[in-house]
């Protein structure tokens, strides 16, 4: 069994209502249930949070130093955080960057991950399905596969 930590950036709380024609009408506690039900099955443990504040990432980040794989969707600070990305290499946990969104087919500025470099992988564009794909993906990374 691994501790996988899912970590969500500013405006995620207000899915559901945000944007649905980009973000959809899914909740983030949609999400939350959805992933639970995808690491249960494959005998992972996840923990789940939302923070709208840079420095309260890089915290969580820091707190997750002992999970054995991380999955953030950092929203916009993905696009802008030097700080996030140093705090990801420094702890060393395996780390998947998630977007609901393909942010490659939207705007220039979104094109652009200071995450990615210290990213597994970039999982996008499949709604809260990415989240359930990012789980997997821990799930093969972890097991060598
Ligand atoms: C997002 C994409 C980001 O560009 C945006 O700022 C978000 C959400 C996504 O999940 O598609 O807040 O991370």
């Amino acid at each position: 069994m691994a501790r996988l930590h899912i970590l969500n950036g500013p405006n995620l709380n207000l899915l559901g209502t945000r944007q649905p024609e980009v973000y959809g009408a899914t909740t983030l506690a949609d999400i939350e249930q959805m992933a639970r039900a995808v690491a249960q099955d494959l005998g992972h443990e996840i923990s789940f949070q939302q923070t709208n504040h840079e420095g309260a990432l890089v915290d969580a980040v820091h707190a997750a130093r002992d999970a054995d794989g991380l999955i953030i969707n950092a929203g916009a600070y993905t696009h802008t955080s030097v700080a996030l990305l140093d705090a990801v290499l420094s702890v060393g946990v395996p780390t998947i960057e998630v977007h609901l969104s393909n942010v490659h087919a939207r705007e220039d500025f979104r094109h652009v991950s200071y995450l990615a470099k210290g990213a597994l992988g970039v999982i996008a564009g499949f709604g809260a399905t990415s989240y359930n794909l990012a789980i997997q993906a821990l799930h093969a990374h972890l097991a060598g596969t």
